[in-house]
């Protein structure tokens, strides 16, 4: 490990300061607009099937050569390079860091400790893709010899939120007469609601869990094996045909009881938040057939390719790091909403929670040295109109700068029908129209202009200059959304390098687990908790009285 300089401290970060209170000071988009006729097509850059348009930020070009000026300073480009070529860059866990390899071509070579793991990544994706078509076709029963009809993964954080949010975006690719469902929480609620109305002998299990150790993961497959015991009258060879396990951890998983011909594997080099086009897509990949989970890879490679070799100014990744940089690190701003006007996409948002705040929520950097400048932000959002109805009023007239990302499409699905597929234009006109309000807000003087009472101007003017990225893509594939995905990994990927920080561990999740530990027996047996504080205490107390009244 070696001192990389702190980025406050680099002559780059202060030209953006000094930027910032000098041109940037009081940004404004309709002068910016007005003054730079061709900057909305500058502005806007194609990747694949996404066209981003990303000129709608408080930017003009000067800025834009100040960032990309840090990015070269902190060496962007040379830690991607090290990353793509399978360098151990997570250097709190030693290891190297190849979500990229899980979608490289059959014929690609990228070695981890002078081994070629890609053929090793298209042995598990062959032998899922097997698995996949033999549940699909029926050919793969039951213990009693009926067609599996349900899936049920169980997972939880990057062996959940990416099948469960990619089942729910490509919902129209996947075979409607299959049930899918997904099971995260140890709350006992989540596995009875997922499995009450489903026949055991009908049902598959997937434990999707990189370390086969996380409780809530092994807690509910536990229930579930139980479950399916008490339906199929207790045999324990029944396991074999109704549970099968993803996991980096073969030891385990034969431990649980699961045959390791049922094991589809991963590596240590996969992040748990970057694992969703591993084996752990293997739901998915039931759900809507092995070509299109084919696809969806080429989606995220096309990116990969994208970001290792467009050039800086219209690197996509690359541009949106920095504009997140900018607005993170020089305007202060705390959050990023991520609103998809798409329903399929309903649960982005969470998953690129997971993706973005777990990488980047740190506060010391590489070296271990506490940062001086604010890392990650707080990322959040639902689905366009809905959230129209509920915070965008924050967004349009409150007193934080929210930069906002808007994703939308220029086809409705098919199977919508005509009627449905008509009001496809209506919720595209509300995404271009919050892109348009949130920019260019409405002056007191349109305001007065309207007629409106002098006492009402103050609260109905909308002062603008509210940041947005507009990405637009003709349909919601597999592709698109293997694209989509990799613009985000490479994005927080941008941030964390010019961070100098680990985005690759997740320290921040253990102190929490190993508390729940502790705590567990005094709620189940009143055990006494040496050095317990006082309010935990309490609570505790309070919590068995009630339960025990
Ligand atoms: O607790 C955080 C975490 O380790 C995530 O990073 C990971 O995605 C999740 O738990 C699940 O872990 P596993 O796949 O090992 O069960």
């Amino acid at each position: 490990m070696s001192d990389v300089p702190k980025p406050t401290l680099r002559p780059e970060w202060t030209a953006l300061q000094d930027h910032r209170a000098d041109v940037m000071l009081h940004p404004d988009l309709r002068e910016l607009f007005a003054a730079d006729p061709g900057r909305a097509e500058r502005y806007t850059v194609r990747v694949g099937d996404l066209h981003i348009d990303y000129s709608k930020h408080l930017i003009n070009d000067e800025t834009l050569a100040l960032l990309q000026e840090l990015a070269t300073a902190t060496d962007v480009f040379g830690l991607r390079d090290a990353m793509f070529r399978g360098e151990r860059i997570n250097v709190t866990e030693n290891r190297a860091v190849l979500h990229t390899a899980l979608r490289a071509p059959r014929d690609a070579v990228i070695e981890v400790d002078g081994e070629n793991v890609v053929p090793r990544v298209h042995a598990v994706l062959d032998k899922m893709s097997a698995f996949a078509d033999r549940v699909r076709s029926g050919e793969w029963t039951g213990h009693t010899g009926r067609r599996i009809r349900n899936v049920v993964n169980i997972g939880i954080g990057g062996s959940d939120l990416g099948p469960a949010m990619a089942y729910e975006a490509l919902r129209p690719f996947t075979a409607r007469d299959l049930t899918f469902r997904f099971v995260s929480n140890v709350d006992g609620a989540d596995l009875h609601e997922a499995v009450r109305d489903l026949d055991p002998a009908e049902t598959l299990f997937i434990v999707a869990s990189k370390t086969f150790t996380t409780i809530e993961t092994i807690t509910n497959a536990t229930s579930a094996r139980s479950w399916l015991l008490a339906g199929l009258g207790g045999e324990e060879k029944a396991v074999a045909r109704h549970f099968v396990a993803l996991s980096t951890n073969a030891e385990k998983v034969t431990g649980f009881g699961i045959d390791p011909d049922n094991m589809f594997e991963f590596w240590d080099w996969v992040g748990g938040r970057y694992s969703f086009d591993s084996a752990i897509g293997l739901s998915l990949m039931v759900a809507i057939g092995p070509d299109r989970f084919r696809e969806l890879l080429d989606g995220f490679r096309t990116v990969d390719k994208h970001f290792l070799n467009a050039p800086a100014e219209s690197n996509a990744p690359l541009l949106l790091g920095l504009l997140g940089i900018w607005y993170d690190n020089f305007f202060d701003a705390q959050s990023h909403a991520v609103l998809p006007y798409s329903h399929y996409l309903s649960r982005f948002t969470a998953y690129l929670q997971q993706l973005d705040m777990e990488s980047n929520g740190k506060s010391v950097d590489r070296d271990g040295h506490p940062v001086e400048w604010q890392t990650g932000p707080v990322v959040w959002g639902t689905p366009g109109t809905n959230g129209q109805h509920a915070y965008y009023q924050l967004l349009h007239q409150g007193t934080k700068l929210i930069p906002a990302d808007l994703i939308g499409f220029a086809r409705p699905v098919e199977e919508l029908g005509d009627e449905l597929a008509a009001q496809h234009d209506l919720l595209m006109a509300n995404l271009f129209a919050q892109g348009q309000a949130l920019a260019f807000g409405k002056t007191a003087e349109e305001v007065r202009a309207e007629g409106v009472p002098e006492e009402q101007v103050a609260h109905r003017t909308f002062r603008g200059n509210r940041p947005t990225t507009t990405v637009l893509a003709k349909g919601l594939t597999p592709s698109v959304l293997g694209q989509l995905i990799a613009l985000y990994e490479h994005k927080v990927f941008v941030q964390g390098a010019v961070w100098n920080i680990d985005s690759f561990d997740q320290w921040g999740v253990e102190l929490g687990k190993v508390l729940a530990k502790r705590v567990e027996p005094a709620l189940t047996e009143g055990a006494a908790i040496p050095g317990l504080d006082a309010s935990t205490a309490s609570l505790v107390a309070t919590y068995r009285s009630l339960r025990n009244d």
